[in-house]
């Protein structure tokens, strides 16, 4: 799903999509910081930004790179420099709206930001999103606010995020260069900013941001899953009942899921696990089973219907991996087990490298969920389970492909496996928080 919002300087967008991307776990992509990188590159290259030949020329040098930190932070890299506080500064936006005037320069980004857009879920952040980059958006959004509101709030954000020069920013001339810019965007031949037809109008100068996201929210079309075949929808509803029954099984965090390819990448305790997280989930999934579980009585029966696929030999196997990335590559999810096998303790285990591995090459997100309660009826070292107990499964935020699209494989899989663990560990303390002491 494709959420745009566009609309001038200073009326919230960024802080209004970054949050609204949070709440409905897509990735949040904002354009402006590419049109920021494209003018810190001609501005460090010593090229006059007015100098539409020169800027030209200078775009084949034109990398963008965007990282994410483990804790989720976004590091915006041009042409291989950490630009992410240097692009905010204000020659680099007076820059940014000159460079972005130049169709050279907007048509080689619109390419990247179609690319970007492809696979993911997003909320694409700018001024010609919703007109010119992604016409058949989802949702369309444009805020607005008076020049003067927008001036007060870029005032305010400019000494929040450099103290420094607090004292020499000067509210008239940050309302004129507001002013300039909107000149420039909106009388620009190419991609002018303008409303879409079909975008919705929101005028932000008396709104909270949160109060602005509580009316976008309003306006996101519904998540809409595929049917479940009869074999599936009946064993789901049966085995879910038996663990709402016997297990008081209770799940968190759906609004994290949706539709489309992607690996749910959760702990493993128990034999339990991958149907508790089968039927936690709100559309068919599938899992590979050891063959041995294809023996046990009745779970073996159950387990084939909700799509499972017996593993002979190690998971590490190159045709397992074959078989899963087919059921990725056909927008389907996978459930997958990182640590490789059911913890001996209780307690998570260091993950493997097969999941960096399938995320490479699928390009799927991954959904982390956490399963709690399976350990203590049914750990590794027992037979049989006891027939009652709590379990509690909550689903995280997803961890998006293209945080790691632009790394190499290496530094890919590190960080892939550093935000996999730290999302289950996250997820696992939210659970304890939420249980009554
Ligand atoms: O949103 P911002 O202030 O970071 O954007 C910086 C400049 O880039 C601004 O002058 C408008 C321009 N821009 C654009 O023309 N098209 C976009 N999609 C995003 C930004």
């Amino acid at each position: 799903m494709i959420i745009v919002i566009d609309g001038p300087a200073g009326t919230g967008k960024s802080t209004v999509a970054r949050h609204l991307a949070q709440k409905l776990g897509f990735i949040f992509f904002d354009t402006g910081a590419m049109y920021r990188s494209v003018a810190w590159m001609v501005i460090q290259a010593g090229v006059d930004p007015k100098n539409r030949e020169a800027v030209a020329q200078l775009l084949s040098e034109f990398t963008y790179e965007i990282k994410t930190e483990t804790h989720g932070e976004k590091r915006y890299f041009s042409c291989g420099t950490d630009v992410t506080e240097a692009i905010r500064v204000p020659m680099i936006s007076e820059a940014a709206s000159q460079v972005a005037m130049y169709p050279e320069v907007r048509q080689s980004l619109v390419r990247i930001q179609r690319e970007f857009g492809k696979k993911l879920s997003a909320v694409f952040e700018g001024r010609d999103m919703g007109t010119v980059v992604f016409p058949d958006a989802d949702l369309k959004i444009f805020l607005t606010a008076t020049p003067y509101e927008r001036a007060v709030r870029r005032l305010r954000e400019l000494q929040n995020k450099f103290p420094d020069m607090a004292d020499s920013l000067r509210f008239e001339q940050i309302l004129e260069e507001i002013q300039e810019r909107d000149k420039n965007d909106c009388t620009r031949p190419e991609s002018p900013l303008k409303k879409a037809v079909d975008a919705h109008c929101i005028d932000t100068s008396k709104l909270s941001a949160a109060e602005v996201i509580e009316k976008i929210l309003k306006l996101v079309p519904k998540k809409k899953y595929s049917p479940m075949k009869f074999s599936y929808w009946s064993v789901y509803w049966m085995t879910r009942s038996f663990f709402k029954l016997c297990f008081r099984l209770k799940v968190y965090g759906l609004e994290n899921f949706r539709p489309g390819c992607g690996i749910i990448a959760a702990n493993h305790a128990s034999n339990f696990d991958p149907p508790v997280l089968s039927v936690s989930c709100p559309e068919e999934v599938h899992f590979l089973a050891k063959d041995s579980l294809f023996h046990i009585p009745l779970l073996g029966r159950l387990i084939r219907c909700l799509n499972s696929h017996p593993v002979a030999r190690a998971a590490s196997d190159a045709s397992t991996f074959r078989d899963l990335l087919k059921i990725l590559q056909g927008g389907e999810k996978v459930i997958l087990f990182p640590e490789g096998k059911r913890t001996p303790d209780g307690n998570l285990q260091p993950l493997e490298r097969g999941l960096p591995f399938i995320m490479q090459k699928s390009q799927c997100p991954i959904f982390p969920a956490f399963i709690d309660g399976t350990f203590s009826i049914w750990p590794i070292q027992k037979k049989l389970p006891k027939l009652f107990g709590k379990i509690t499964v909550i689903f995280g935020s997803p961890i998006e492909w293209s945080d790691f699209a632009t790394l190499n494989k290496r530094e890919a899989e590190k960080l892939i496996l550093e935000r996999t663990k730290k999302a289950l560990e996250d997820l696992e303390k939210k659970l304890k928080n939420m249980r009554p002491r």
